[in-house]
């Protein structure tokens, strides 16, 4: 039993701007590592119930349940980030997701501070535009690790990897500020507009 196909779709993300090849194909290799302990630990965990073993006083069977939100977490928010960006990318956002941000934020430039302050935060984690599909309400969120203060059934609609993995051989340790208007230039507006737009939660792999 699989979590997830293995990359059925390339993402197509070479010759981004201020995000090297280099460092998208290492972020890939890592990715793929999510891909495979994801499933890994899906069977292992099956495994254990099938032997009866699936028990609160079984620390192996503790250890998996506690990898699995880590492990599935990165393989989904990693396919989101990598699926945000494009190198035909303008920078310029769309009207939609400007009228989108205004409703929530007041304006897209009150969105950007807040999401970029997020993006800042020290530790490593996510910057993520969620939204909340029953109001609409749009608010961004630092998420620790892959999975530590996700608002459930919330549908991510910009989700910015901020794990110094992303941009340390682009650039210093103190200077995730660049990486982070890097991570602003390559964004595929098109996409982020299909994330507000569909009803569920999609992500480009099946
Ligand atoms: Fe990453």
């Amino acid at each position: 039993m699989h979590a997830q196909s293995y990359r059925t779709k390339e993402f197509k993300i070479a010759g981004l701007k201020g995000i090297s090849d280099q460092t998208v194909e290492m972020h890939l290799k890592l990715y793929d590592g999510y891909v495979k302990n994801t499933n890994l630990i899906t069977e292992q965990l099956a495994e254990t119930v099938r032997l009866k073993k699936a028990a609160a006083t079984n620390p192996a069977y503790a250890e998996l349940k506690r990898h699995l939100g880590f492990e599935y977490g990165g393989m989904v928010l990693h396919e989101y980030y990598f699926a945000s960006l494009t190198p035909d990318g303008t920078g310029t956002p769309t009207d939609e997701f400007r009228s989108a941000v205004e409703e929530s934020f007041g304006s897209f430039e009150n969105w950007k501070t807040d999401f970029v302050g997020v993006g800042n935060m020290r530790g490593v984690g996510w910057a993520i535009l969620y939204q909340d599909p029953v109001t609409q309400q749009l608010s961004n969120h630092w998420i620790e690790l892959h999975q530590q203060g996700v608002p459930s059934g919330f549908k991510p609609i910009v989700v910015m990897d901020v794990w110094e993995h992303a941009f340390l051989l682009d650039y210093k340790p103190a200077e995730r500020d660049k990486y982070i208007e890097a991570f602003f230039a390559n964004i595929d507006w098109h996409r982020i507009d299909a994330n507000l737009t569909n009803t569920a939660a999609t992500r480009p792999v099946g």
